[in-house]
């Protein structure tokens, strides 16, 4: 039986550990979509790796580009392509969602650390507060465009934003069409330390390589790099996907989507 430690100071058994976490030859590494549009004749892509929803995503999130309702750190202008992975084609009219901790590690709506309250599947919202959680649909070009701030930490995870995609206005658990993570290098939480209010984060640090979810989603391949834009940063990402299948979905690292199962539509 496999027993991980995650989230809480609290063991959880798997219900689902006979799954395998196999990591699938073709999703291991992330294209550079306009690399491969610069060199002509190449149409070999990548799927980007995904890993499980978590347990903190509210399905009534806003459409809205500026998350932050005022809530204040370094601030992240963060646009995303999505494309086809067959041919790096842009995606239009999917729904992408994002959400990420404030700095001081605290997701808005939600009881943390609920897994024995919610122990399957998505928590039942608290408030009515949605801070740093929205969405957007993506334009003709494929693209999306948030306004954030650089997430702070909490216990057992790596800062991270997440990202979970629809190819129409859902947030129906069994289609999802892509759900991932976007991390940040190494060193950032640290860096974050230093300035408010940061500072004022006191939660227990975990850095990248001291993440099981990084670790089993292949986080390197998904970290942002991230450009001095005002007094915050710009960082832009290609998500490359398969738009002919659907993703189950997850609330445990260990069940891996990839290998839950991928409905053909
Ligand atoms: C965010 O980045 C996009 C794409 O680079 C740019 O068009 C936009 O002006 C930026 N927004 C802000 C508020 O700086
Ligand atoms: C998507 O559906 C929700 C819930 O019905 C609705 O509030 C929202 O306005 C819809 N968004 C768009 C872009 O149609």
């Amino acid at each position: 039986m496999l027993t991980v430690t995650l989230f809480a100071n609290v063991v959880l058994v798997s219900s689902h550990s006979e799954r395998s976490i196999e990591i699938l030859n073709h999703d291991a590494t992330v294209i550079d979509c306009a690399r491969y549009k610069r060199e002509a004749n190449q149409h070999k892509c990548v799927i980007t790796p995904f890993t499980t929803e978590g347990p903190y995503f509210l399905p009534d999130d806003y459409e809205r580009s500026d998350i932050t309702d005022g809530y204040t750190g370094v601030n992240l202008n963060l646009t995303l392509l999505l494309t086809n992975a067959k041919d790096c084609s842009p995606l239009s009219n999917y729904y992408v969602h994002i959400w990420n901790a404030n700095a001081m590690g605290h997701y808005s709506g939600v009881k943390e650390f609920n897994f024995f309250d919610h122990p399957t599947f998505r928590p039942k919202p608290i408030n009515n507060l949605r801070f740093l959680r929205g969405y957007q649909i993506t334009n003709e070009d494929g693209l999306v465009n948030f306004n954030t701030i650089i997430p702070g930490w909490y216990f057992g995870r790596c800062i991270h934003i997440h990202v979970e995609i629809y190819d129409k206005n859902t947030t129906d658990g069994h289609a999802v069409s892509y759900i991932g993570q976007l991390y940040f290098n190494r060193e950032m939480p640290a860096a974050l330390k230093l300035i408010d209010p940061y500072s004022q984060n006191n939660n227990e640090l975990t850095l990248n390589d001291q993440d099981i979810v990084f670790a089993l989603s292949r986080g390197s391949d998904t970290i942002l790099e991230l450009i001095p834009e005002g007094n915050g940063y710009s960082a832009s990402y290609v998500l490359s996907i398969d738009p002919t299948v659907k993703v189950e979905n997850s609330v445990l690292p260990f069940e891996d989507p990839r290998n839950v199962s991928f409905i053909e539509h």
